[in-house]
């Protein structure tokens, strides 16, 4: 299987499909080996007028051009796609669903018949292609078809596989939603430098640019463990030690902790 040399459709043309897209393009995938389907056309409008690919508000159609199927709508919007893609024949096809929460089995219920299926969970930093995706394929999938999944979330990012579908949930939790848990701190951050004189957007350049700094040494150097990496800012008696000691009078990590669960509970709650 000849990376770039296949079609790629997209059902579903919001947020993730369009960075996914622009990924893919930029990267060197021809436009015209790239179809996307959507009810409304504005964004598809939109993506044709920038990067020339295939667009349609036909999803069948959509499935019927690609060898590569990307499921890129809402969970709850899966039972509506599903049965519209059923009467195609897959046996020379393959699936990527990005949907949260929606398990590959629940996928070929609705499609009626077995397909091999990806499961991909990027997160909104691949908007910027400094994505995070953690991949999990049934076993109907070949090794090829991985090579190239693998590559079409390259393009935006970073790729994990994991070996069951199960520890979607957790990367969801962690990478998914990470972004979430890494504003809410810095935003805490920024609030107090503004509370003790400092402007918001000086406060904002800072943080923001501390927290990204600080994620890009830990990756550079992976010889330190992240407690080593800690301890190097933190000298007794000094600024950082005096909040990293109020942070564990209050159980931070714990804190932490029980939000990562609450969150990989909710995955699975919701993929009942
Ligand atoms: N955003 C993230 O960070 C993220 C991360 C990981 C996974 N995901 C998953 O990615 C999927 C898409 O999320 P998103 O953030 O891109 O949402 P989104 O921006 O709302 O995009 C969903 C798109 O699906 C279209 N759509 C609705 N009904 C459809 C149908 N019957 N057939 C074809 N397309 C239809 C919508 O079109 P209209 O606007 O015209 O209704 C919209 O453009 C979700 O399943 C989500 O779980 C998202």
């Amino acid at each position: 299987m000849e990376n770039k040399s296949l079609k790629v459709s997209f059902i579903g043309c919001g947020n993730m499909a369009k960075a996914v897209i622009s990924g893919l393009i930029e990267s060197g995938w021809p436009a015209e080996l790239v179809m996307a389907s959507n009810p409304s056309s504005e964004k598809l409008v939109a993506l044709h007028e920038q990067y020339g690919l295939h667009i349609t508000n036909n999803n069948r159609e959509a499935a019927e051009f690609a060898d590569i199927v990307v499921l890129a709508v809402k969970p709850q919007k899966m039972p509506d796609v599903l049965p519209q893609l059923s009467h195609i024949n897959f046996a020379d096809k393959f699936i990527i669903s990005v949907a949260a929460g929606y398990m590959s089995t629940k996928i070929e219920t609705g499609l009626d018949q077995s397909v091999p299926i990806i499961r991909a969970m990027p997160n909104t930093p691949a908007l910027i292609k400094l994505g995070a995706t953690g991949m999990f394929a049934t076993s109907k999938v070949n090794t090829e078809q991985k090579q190239v999944a693998q590559s079409i979330f390259e393009a935006i990012g970073e790729t994990v596989w994991v070996e069951k579908e199960s520890q979607i949930d957790i990367v969801t939790a962690i990478a998914g939603s990470s972004p979430a848990y890494a504003f809410l701190f810095m935003q805490a951050i920024i609030d107090q430098a503004v509370a003790n004189g400092l402007s918001e957007e000086k406060a904002f350049k800072l943080v923001t640019q501390a927290i990204s700094g600080a994620a890009q040494l830990a990756q550079a150097q992976t010889d330190k463990s992240l407690e080593i990496l800690r301890k190097e800012v933190t000298s007794p008696g000094g600024t950082t030690a005096a909040a990293i000691s109020s942070f564990k009078n209050d159980d931070f990590e714990n804190i932490v902790k029980k939000a990562v669960s609450a969150a990989v509970n909710r995955g699975r709650e919701l993929g009942k």
